[in-house]
């Protein structure tokens, strides 16, 4: 008798267990088609916001706003990262040309930080030029960054603030 409620235990346990495991399955199914359908911008998305970081940038150092251009260069560096992050799988083979950026993103940093008008033209122009080779490498020539004739935020002051 024992031995039947213990099958009558091990039964109804069981039929529950997998009652759940399929109930798991369907809440993952369904998150997994909910993260689908979530927006994320594209690689080309990601690269427009650069985009304007490179130009404001420029903007920041020739004012000699250092805080500002710091800023700028952190927020490329940014970008960069996060196409890293998240398109290694869409576009693996973007991605690994995406290392040749590093050492002109470190050149400028360091520039910036020395407050270096000179070596910030020079690494500026490197930078530009690597965008340019990586467009290149990875068949978008057809997209060709330079410095900026214009800033593209008409609503944003460059210069320093003044010292109190
Ligand atoms: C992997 C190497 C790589 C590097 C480094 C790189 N890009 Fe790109 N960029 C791409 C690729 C690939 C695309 C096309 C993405 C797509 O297919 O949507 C692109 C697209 C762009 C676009 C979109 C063009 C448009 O008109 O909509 C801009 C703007 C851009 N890049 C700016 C830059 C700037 C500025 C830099 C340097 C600070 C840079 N990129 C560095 C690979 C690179």
């Amino acid at each position: 008798m024992k031995n039947i409620y213990f099958c009558l235990l091990l039964f109804f346990s069981l039929s529950c267990h997998t009652k759940s495991a399929a109930h798991d399955q369907s809440a993952i199914k369904d998150l997994q088609n909910k993260i689908s359908h979530i927006y994320q911008p594209g690689f080309g998305d990601i690269m427009s916001i650069i985009q304007i970081h490179h130009a404001k940038l420029w903007f920041a150092a020739v004012q000699h706003n250092w805080a500002l251009a710091n800023f700028e260069i952190g927020e490329i560096k940014e970008g960069i990262e996060d196409i890293e992050q998240y398109k290694k799988e869409e576009h693996g083979d973007y991605v690994a040309a995406m290392k040749m950026i590093d050492e002109p993103i470190d050149k400028v940093a360091k520039a910036i930080e020395q407050k270096n008008d000179s070596a910030f033209h020079k690494n500026y122009i490197l930078l530009t030029n690597t965008c340019n080779t990586c467009h290149q490498a990875t068949g978008h020539a057809f997209i060709q960054i330079k410095v900026p004739d214009y800033s593209p935020a008409i609503n944003q002051e460059f210069s320093p603030m003044p010292k109190q």
